[in-house]
């Protein structure tokens, strides 16, 4: 350092002498570009106060608020311009955010937002992205503190999933991505060939993956990329409760295995995404155990609820899989994106990703001194500092208070299935075993056209603004389904959901 130092002084005493550049070098060129960083540093921190102020007001208010609103033609109009040759500017570019932006968002930061499977954030996970952000840090591996707090961060999902402490895993954008990794270990550990090397098209028999039909499709786009391609999956059908059928599953197996085939894994399902059903973990890891199958949990939704004493008695037997993929970002209510994958055998998760690039080769010291590790671990190379706000929440509010807001989302879909058993004109379409309720207003008598009503009842709520379930369809019946993973829920949002549901209903059907 100090040698480089003398250097830097020497030359620029030589330039002070000459009046010119350094002998023997030209004249360093003008930096005649504007750089990126701001000239007025005292405007950057007055525009960063505001945006905190306007965030915080934001979740301040956020009950006051209309859960949704559909953004203008206006909006849309200007989302549609040319990028700006000029600077407009860092207050312009807030400004537009705060006009076509900020009004119109997703809405789950409401109470009363339970569409589709979606988490609500905290305020510490957001300023902990604004951290990631302003270090900038590439957690693709190195001697970094950021893979320091990755890898710790790591070991406390092992505790919430009750793996091993020598698992491995690793922090991804989200179910769908944990679900891919998860399921290319077990590919390529139980490949009877060399899937990395020779490909699919080595294997000496076809291999088959077996799901229950109520898989999320993001397990089939998996295997998709994977090369397998769908006709690989062995859909399995499932029993009332919306659960695999266990004796289906080890017939199909048999006979795939009498026909040639090589059946190598099993996906089971820890909450589905249609009405929250929990397979039987305990019974599949035993059948994939006695099959020599690989058991792997897609657990998006449910994984992080065995925090929670409902969640831990459902999820039973996840805990002994080979891998799970779960997500941060819905039932952690950590901003978005933050899923994981583990696996139980660290080494079969190192073999399936680990590359040898002289580049990312380690050195005996330097940011270089630790070999790329999460690179090894799945397909992407740079990755954000999405640990910082996993890390950071948890440390805020602990594992306990998580549960507990996890056991209080239990226990409101508990109580919604109850206010809707107990309204006549409303039926429940399917049994509520974890946080996701199923049902649609079906009248004071029997009526013709109820799914059209039911369209027309979910469309009502969610432009007024009023509630956001979302839809799906059970056996032909549009039903409208509400997912809690919302720690801002109170019951009385639940009540003005069915109060709300009957009056549309009503005055879709005619009644006054
Ligand atoms: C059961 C299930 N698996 C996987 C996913 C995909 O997760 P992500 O949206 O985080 O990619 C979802 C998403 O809702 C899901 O419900």
């Amino acid at each position: 350092m100090d040698h480089m130092r003398d250097v830097t002084l020497e030359k620029l005493e030589e330039v002070d002498r000459v009046g010119k550049g350094p002998v023997g070098v030209e004249s360093e060129p003008e930096d005649d570009a504007e750089g990126l960083d701001p000239v007025d540093w005292s405007a950057t921190r007055e525009l960063g106060h505001r945006i905190v102020d306007d965030l915080v007001e934001r979740w301040r208010t956020i009950r006051e608020r209309p859960v949704w609103q559909t953004p203008q033609e206006s909006v849309r109009a200007a989302l549609r311009q040319a990028p700006p040759e000029a600077p407009e500017g860092a207050e312009r570019a807030y400004q537009d955010f705060l006009n076509l932006v900020m009004k119109y968002p997703t809405g789950n930061l409401h109470p009363r937002f339970w569409g589709w499977v979606m988490g609500t954030g905290t305020p510490l996970g957001a300023f902990a992205d604004l951290l990631a952000s302003g270090l900038n840090c590439n957690v693709f591996g190195a001697n970094q503190v950021a893979c320091l707090v990755e890898q710790q961060a790591l070991d406390w999902m092992k505790v919430i999933i009750g793996f091993p402490a020598d698992a491995s895993g690793l922090f991804t954008t989200g179910g769908s991505m944990a679900n891919v990794i998860g399921l290319a270990v077990a590919a390529r550990s139980k490949a009877e060939c060399d899937l990395r090397e020779d490909g699919v098209a080595a294997a000496p028999r076809p291999m088959r993956i077996y799901a229950s039909t109520e898989t999320h499709n993001c397990c089939i786009k998996a295997i998709e990329l994977l090369g397998l391609g769908r006709r690989s999956v062995r859909l399995i059908p499932i029993g009332d409760d919306y659960r695999i059928d266990l004796s289906a599953l080890e017939d199909a197996v048999s006979e795939d295995r009498e026909n040639g085939l090589h059946p190598f894994c099993v996906i089971g399902n820890a909450v589905t995404v249609n009405t929250g059903a929990v397979d039987d973990l305990e019974q599949l890891t035993d059948l994939c155990r006695d099959h020599g199958l690989w058991l792997h949990v897609d657990a998006a939704i449910g994984g992080v609820a065995r925090l929670s004493e409902t969640g831990r008695r459902l999820l039973k037997g996840m805990e002994r899989a080979d891998s799970v993929a779960f997500d941060l970002h819905k039932w952690l209510y950590i901003p978005y994106d933050a899923g994981c994958v583990l696996v139980r055998e660290a080494e079969l998760h190192r073999r399936a990703f680990v590359n040898q690039s002289e580049y990312l080769s380690a050195l005996p010291g330097g940011l270089a001194a630790v070999p790329a590790i999460f690179n090894h671990l799945g397909p992407e190379l740079s990755r954000s500092f999405r640990a910082l706000k996993i890390w950071m929440s948890i440390k805020e509010h602990g594992l306990r208070r998580y549960g507990a807001n996890i056991e209080r989302n239990f226990g409101q879909a508990r109580y919604l299935a109850r206010l809707v058993e107990d309204a006549p004109e409303l039926e429940l379409l399917a049994p509520v075993s974890a946080n996701i309720v199923c049902y649609r207003y079906r009248g004071a008598k029997p009526a013709e056209g109820l799914n059209e009503i039911n369209k027309k009842i979910l469309i009502e709520l969610q432009e007024a603004g009023i509630a956001v379930p979302s839809h799906t369809t059970l056996g032909g019946r549009f039903a409208l389904r509400v997912c809690i993973t919302n720690h801002r829920t109170r019951f009385e949002d639940l009540h003005l959901l069915v109060e709300e549901t009957l009056r549309i209903g009503r005055m879709a059907e005619g009644i006054n």
